[in-house]
């Protein structure tokens, strides 16, 4: 069976709580897809250091169900009404079921991973989780305001290259490999990458494919690379006067994307995944390193 329908499968097995509402609440967003790209690495990482991807697979499901978890969780913050081209939990089911829900995968993952994991997995991924937690308030503290080119990678670093360095981690780890903390420096900047493009889709992607909707991060008054990259070529008491909430968000946005700040995002994105590729490179030739080459392009090229 291929990785990504083992993983799909293995998603639904484990998803097993005894409250109705939450198991409801669950499947609605493990259902609903998702590209499943932090799995996927973790099993890829798993091949390519040399172990049987298939042993890795119960840790890649609670790589997962993190990042499931921190969805939830980020639609209630970021007060989202549509993900992964459904209605958003929160919505559905209202904020308290999706928190709490969310807190049921989180300690699902743990659970998973103390039974098919170690402590050292254990350390890696409750590091990234206490991350992603100080990114997202990092980012909410920062509502509103222009902030440096510094603060935004430690906000993306924390709520979204952490778990991909982990999943990564955690898969050359189960292979037993020495040399997991190559694959999770390969892995955070991928993540990084990752969410350059998120921000960089946000300004110009089609809510059709993405499965949620674009324009957000501006009008929550986020800001994000894209705006960053051409501040310098924009009145900056008006880009102020737009992340406050009072001027037209619209507006700034076509600017932005006039002066190019997706293209420089994506191409920081680009050089943030020649590194990614460079650490592969120093591994042995194999299939997974393949695949692990194209997971790489998907991240740039992508339109969902
Ligand atoms: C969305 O992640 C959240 C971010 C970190 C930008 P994905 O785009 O990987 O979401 P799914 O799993 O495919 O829905
Ligand atoms: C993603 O940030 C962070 C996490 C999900 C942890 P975003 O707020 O940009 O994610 P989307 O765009 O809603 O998927
Ligand atoms: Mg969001
Ligand atoms: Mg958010
Ligand atoms: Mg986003």
């Amino acid at each position: 069976m291929k990785l990504l329908e083992l993983i799909e499968k293995r998603l639904l097995e484990e998803l097993t709580p005894e409250v109705r509402l939450v198991l409801e609440t669950g499947r609605y967003i493990v259902e609903s897809g998702g590209k499943r790209l932090r799995p996927l690495l973790t099993l890829l990482s798993c091949g390519l250091c040399g172990g049987n991807p298939e042993e890795a697979l119960p840790l890649a499901v609670g790589v997962e169900y993190v990042h499931v978890a921190s969805l939830l969780h980020d639609d209630v913050v970021d007060g989202a009404e549509e993900r992964r081209g459904r209605k958003s939990a929160n919505l559905v089911f209202g904020n308290g079921v999706a928190v709490l829900t969310g807190d049921y995968m989180y300690a699902k993952a743990l659970h998973l991973f103390t039974e098919y994991g170690n402590a050292e997995m254990i350390r890696l991924l409750s590091w990234a989780v206490m991350q992603m937690a100080q990114g997202q308030v990092l980012e909410l503290s920062k509502v509103g305001e222009i902030i440096t080119e510094e603060e935004y990678f430690k906000i993306i670093d924390g709520k979204t290259a952490v778990l991909f360095a982990a999943a990564a981690g955690v898969g050359a780890m189960r292979a037993g490999s020495s040399r997991w903390a190559e694959l999770k420096e390969a892995g955070l900047k991928i993540g990084r990458a990752f969410q350059l493009v998120d921000d960089a889709l946000d300004y110009e992607g089609d809510p059709r494919r993405l499965g949620k909707p674009v324009g957000n991060d501006l009008k929550e008054g986020k800001c994000t690379y894209p705006l960053l990259a051409v501040l310098n070529r924009l009145d900056e008491e008006e880009v102020k006067q737009t992340l406050m909430g009072r001027r037209d968000p619209e507006e700034l946005r076509k600017k932005v994307l006039e002066l190019g700040g997706t293209r420089l995002a994506k191409e920081k994105a680009r050089e943030e995944l020649e590194e990614a590729r460079k650490i592969l490179s120093g591994f042995p030739d194999s299939a997974y390193r393949e695949e692990l080459l194209k997971l790489i392009d998907f991240v740039v090229e992508r339109t969902k």
